[in-house]
C-alpha cells in the first residue's frame, strides 16, 4: 500500500514515520516538499506519486494565536484541507485526516462521560472552529474518510507548532527548580504520539468501516494529575500547586472537559502507560 504522509517531521508525524508496518510504502512529506494551502503543488505532488491513501497530520497549532490569526488558522486547517481532499478526489486516494477534541465545548463536564464519535461538536475556539470546518469537508465530499480526533498530543519530537510539549515543559521547568503552578480543573486524555501512530496503522490496516474515530488512551486526568506523574516517573522532587483555569487567563477559551472515548474504534492503554513509555524513551535519549 502506498502510503503519502503529510507533516511528516510535526509530532505525530515522526512517530507515524518511526511505526511505518511493513506493508506500507510510505512517502513522508514536510511542508518544504507539499504546502497543503497551495492547492497546485498539492495536486501536482499527489497526481505524480499516485498514492492509495494521504495521511494529513498537517496543521495550524497554535491555540491561542489563532484567535487574532484566524485566516492563517482556516488557510490551514479549512482551505489546504480542501486542497487534499480535491486531490484525493482526482487521485482515487483515500484520506486520513487528523482532528482534535477542541471540536467540543467541554459541556459534558457535569456528567464525567466522554465524549463519543456521535456527539455533536460546537467549538469555543477559532482552532476548534477551524479544525471543524475541516472536517466537514472531508465528510461531505469523501466518501473514503477517517477522521481521527485525538488529544493533548507529546511526542518524543515535541509539536513544532507549539515548540514543544506539556512533559518537555514540566521537566524543563523542574529541572530548573522552579516551583510548578498547574492547572486542576480542566480534564483530557493526555494521549503519547507513539501509541496513537500504532492505532492509526491498526486503523488503516484492520480495514475499520470509514468515518470518524476517537484514538486516546483510556482514563482521564486534569493538567495538575499529569504533571505530577511526569515527576512521579521522571523521578524528580519539585514544588507543585494545583490552581484554577481562571489564574491562567488565555485568549482562547478552553473546553474545561475534553475527554474522548470511542464505541467502535480502536482502543489503547490507559495513559499512564502511554507516559511510562515516553518517560523511558526521553531517559534514554539522555533528556533527563
Ligand atoms: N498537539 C496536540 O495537543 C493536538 C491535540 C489534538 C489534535 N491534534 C492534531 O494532531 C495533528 C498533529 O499535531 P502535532 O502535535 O503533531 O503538531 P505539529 O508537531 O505542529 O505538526 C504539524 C505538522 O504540520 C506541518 N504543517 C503546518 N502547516 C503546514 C502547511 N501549510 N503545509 C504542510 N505542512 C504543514 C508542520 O510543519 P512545520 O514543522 O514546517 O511547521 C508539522 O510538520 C494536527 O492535525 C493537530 O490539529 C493535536
Amino acid at each position: 500500500m502506498k502510503v503519502v504522509l503529510i507533516g511528516s517531521n510535526g509530532q505525530l508525524g515522526t512517530d507515524l514515520v518511526r511505526t511505518v508496518p511493513e506493508k506500507v510504502t510510505l512517502f513522508p512529506l514536510t511542508r518544504r516538499d507539499i504546502d497543503v494551502t497551495d492547492r497546485k503543488k498539492v495536486e501536482e505532488v499527489l497526481g505524480e506519486i499516485k498514492p492509495d491513501l494521504v495521511i494529513n497530520t498537517s496543521a495550524y497549532v497554535k491555540v491561542d494565536l489563532a484567535e487574532e490569526e484566524v485566516e492563517e488558522a482556516f488557510r490551514v486547517n479549512a482551505s489546504g484541507v480542501g486542497n487534499l481532499v480535491s486531490a484525493c478526489l482526482k487521485t482515487g486516494a483515500s484520506l486520513v485526516h487528523i482532528s482534535t477534541d477542541y471540536v467540543f465545548d467541554g459541556g459534558k463536564l457535569g456528567g464525567k462521560e466522554p465524549y463519543y464519535e456521535d456527539d455533536v461538536p460546537n467549538p469555543i475556539n477559532i482552532y476548534g472552529v477551524s479544525k471543524l470546518a475541516g472536517e466537514y469537508i472531508v465528510r461531505n465530499y469523501l466518501e473514503k474518510y477517517y477522521i481521527v480526533r485525538s488529544s493533548s498530543l507529546y511526542g518524543i519530537a515535541g509539536a513544532s507548532g507549539k515548540g514543544g510539549n506539556f512533559p518537555y515543559t514540566i521537566l524543563r521547568k523542574a529541572k530548573a527548580g522552579e516551583k510548578l503552578r498547574v492547572v486542576d480543573d480542566i480534564y483530557m486524555v493526555p494521549t503519547h504520539t507513539y501509541d496513537l501512530a500504532q492505532g492509526i496503522w491498526k486503523l488503516i490496516l484492520e480495514g475499520y468501516p470509514y468515518g470518524i474515530y476517537h484514538i486516546t488512551h483510556t482514563g482521564y486526568c486534569s493538567w495538575y494529575e499529569f504533571a505530577k506523574k511526569i515527576l512521579e516517573l521522571a523521578g524528580i522532587k519539585v514544588d507543585i500547586e494545583p490552581v484554577k483555569h481562571t489564574e491562567f487567563p488565555t485568549k482562547a477559551r478552553r473546553p474545561l472537559w475534553s475527554v474522548l472515548g470511542t464505541k467502535k474504534g480502536v482502543k489503547l492503554c490507559p495513559w499512564e502507560e502511554g507516559l511510562e513509555r515516553f518517560i523511558r524513551m526521553v531517559k534514554e535519549g539522555g533528556y533527563i
